[in-house]
């Protein structure tokens, strides 16, 4: 996912020497990609209110030693910067957390510069596919699905990307999907990120301890994906960027 994101940011055009925003940088894996992309001459700032994240981020953008990295901890709601501060602001699987995600990209605009870019990668449960040939996939990975609701995701935030962007001050460059696609032999296994999953999913109640310990679970996944034959969607990544309009 991380490459997407990358390649994301690189599209959209942020370059050497920008000074950009990352609203709701977690642990940091996205603000330590925009700071290899801007380089020493530039600048990012991650904003985040969980100050757990932020202490690991910090952390670890100081032992990896990116110096053009400063994190802020607070709610995008309540950060203020200059106006006109950023040449770009972006973020990635936040918007779906976020109360008022429309109210946000209005304040949010008022921090960019002039023809400034802005631009989020956001994820969505809607075209999951399959779902009866691939009965244990489409559990399992309801209640991954099931986790990020019950932490506040929106997990339909695709179908309302637009009007969240639909701003007078921004226009709309570009809006793209790209599915998560699971087949019998190409690798993408939902095994390691259950597995990752797994304190979280039973802490927040998702599964019982039965559930995930189940013998066969993490078999009987690989076993269904390898021998079925067909595809299964297992999230969609919606990717929109917009350009600041220039004042007269
Ligand atoms: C799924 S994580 C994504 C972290 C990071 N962007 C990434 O992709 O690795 C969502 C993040 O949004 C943050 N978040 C939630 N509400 C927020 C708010 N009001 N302002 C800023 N960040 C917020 C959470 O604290 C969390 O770190």
């Amino acid at each position: 996912m991380n490459e997407l994101t990358r390649d994301f940011f690189i599209k959209i055009g942020i370059s050497d020497g920008m000074t950009v925003l990352d609203v709701g940088c977690g642990g940091g894996v996205t603000t330590e990609i925009l700071s290899e992309i801007v380089g020493a001459n530039g600048k990012v700032i991650g904003v985040d209110p969980n100050q757990k994240a932020i202490n690991l981020a910090s952390q670890k953008t100081q032992s990896n030693n990116f110096k053009n990295v400063e994190y802020v901890c607070t709610d995008i709601f309540k950060y203020s910067n200059k106006e006109g501060e950023f040449d770009a602001i972006v973020g990635r699987r936040v918007l779906m957390y976020l109360p008022d995600p429309k109210g946000a990209i209005s304040q949010l605009s008022s921090l960019l510069k002039s023809d400034g870019i802005m631009g989020f990668q956001e994820h969505d449960s809607t075209s999951i596919i399959n779902k009866d040939k691939m009965p244990l996939h489409f559990k399992a990975n309801q209640w991954i699905w099931e986790l990020v609701k019950k932490n506040g995701g929106n997990i339909h935030i695709g179908k309302e990307l637009w009007s969240i962007f639909s701003h007078n001050s921004l226009t709309i460059q570009n809006i793209k999907s790209e599915a998560i696609i699971q087949s019998p032999n190409n690798n993408i296994s939902l095994v390691p990120t259950l597995q990752s999953l797994s304190r979280l999913l039973l802490a927040n109640k998702v599964v019982s301890e039965e559930e995930l310990s189940e013998k066969n679970l993490y078999d009987g996944l690989e076993s269904e994906r390898t021998k079925s034959d067909c595809l299964f969607i297992r999230e969609v990544i919606f990717f929109i960027s917009t350009k600041k309009i220039a004042e007269n």
